[in-house]
């Protein structure tokens, strides 16, 4: 067994680091001592979200998960300037909704728009990924990934769309195939599945207004923070978490009970 120190340092690249829930996870990671890659579509909410982390080393950089020569220009640059990244949160993702504010029905969601949430939600997970794992060195090595799936892709959803739900999915069967074929190089890969958190992708669809209804259905009776999705990351990127892979952390307060 090649155990690394609970204490030790690594790289962590995190794609949509600049959203609500991705900036939480990048303070956590920042917080363990890690040094962190804050990557996301929007580079200079990216850098402010860098600049604010505790301690030394982190940066923002632009990365579209969607694009094949961005993601390998972002390992790139972040390899450059901090190290190769050991640790990958694949958090970026999109969903939609229609100009009313309500979520489209299938027989109304468009192809593009199809395409356009497969291509984030789910290519770009992949693409990050293998990115991620074509960059190991031979052998075993310290590695950790951790992708972000959904509770509405173990439901069905009630306030997302179709073709959200099956892009989240896809990261959940994605993040098995991975994790068998990373297990021998001492790397795990493991899911989060948030349920109702309070960052920018639910307030979409629902308003503060509506959080004690909302939060009715939930065992826990509230609406998670992106504080609760960040504490599950930090210990699956942790030393602690090292026999866990392939699985799929819930965090949504009792909302879905497997
Ligand atoms: N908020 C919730 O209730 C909830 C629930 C379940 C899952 N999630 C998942 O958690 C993650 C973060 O959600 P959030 O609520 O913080 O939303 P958010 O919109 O604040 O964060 C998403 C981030 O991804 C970035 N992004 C979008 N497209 C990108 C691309 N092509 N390349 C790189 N970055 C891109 C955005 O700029 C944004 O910063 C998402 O994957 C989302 O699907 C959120």
């Amino acid at each position: 067994m090649n155990h690394t120190p609970a204490s030790a340092s690594h790289t962590a690249l995190v794609t949509g680091g600049a959203g609500g829930i991705g900036a939480s996870i990048c303070r956590y990671l920042a917080d363990a001592g890690h040094r962190v890659a804050v990557a996301d579509l929007d580079a200079a909410a990216a850098a402010r979200v860098a600049a604010s982390l505790p301690g030394d080393g982190h940066l923002g950089l632009a990365i579209d998960v969607s694009d094949e020569v961005s993601v390998q220009r972002a390992f790139d640059h972040v390899t450059e300037a901090a190290g190769r990244p050991e640790v990958l949160v694949a958090g970026a993702g999109v969903l939609f909704f229609k100009p009313d504010g309500q979520r489209p029905l299938i027989t109304e969601i468009s192809l593009a728009d199809w395409q356009r949430t497969v291509t984030i939600n789910q290519t770009g997970c992949f693409l990050t990924c293998r990115e991620f794992a074509r960059r190991l060195p031979e052998g075993r090595s310290f590695g950790r990934v951790v992708t972000i799936s959904s509770v509405t892709a173990q439901l069905g959803g009630y306030r997302s769309n179709a073709a959200y739900i099956a892009s989240k999915a896809a990261v959940i069967g994605f993040t098995k195939a991975l994790a068998r074929e990373l297990a021998l190089q001492g790397v795990t890969v493991n899911s989060v599945a948030p349920g109702l958190i309070d960052a920018p992708m639910l307030r979409q669809s629902l308003s503060q207004e509506r959080d004690s209804e909302a939060a009715a259905a939930i065992p826990l009776g509230r609406i998670g923070l992106p504080e609760d999705v960040a504490d599950a990351v930090a210990y699956l990127v942790s030393e602690g978490a090292s026999y866990q892979t392939g699985t799929t952390i819930d965090v949504n307060g009792g909302y879905r009970m497997q």
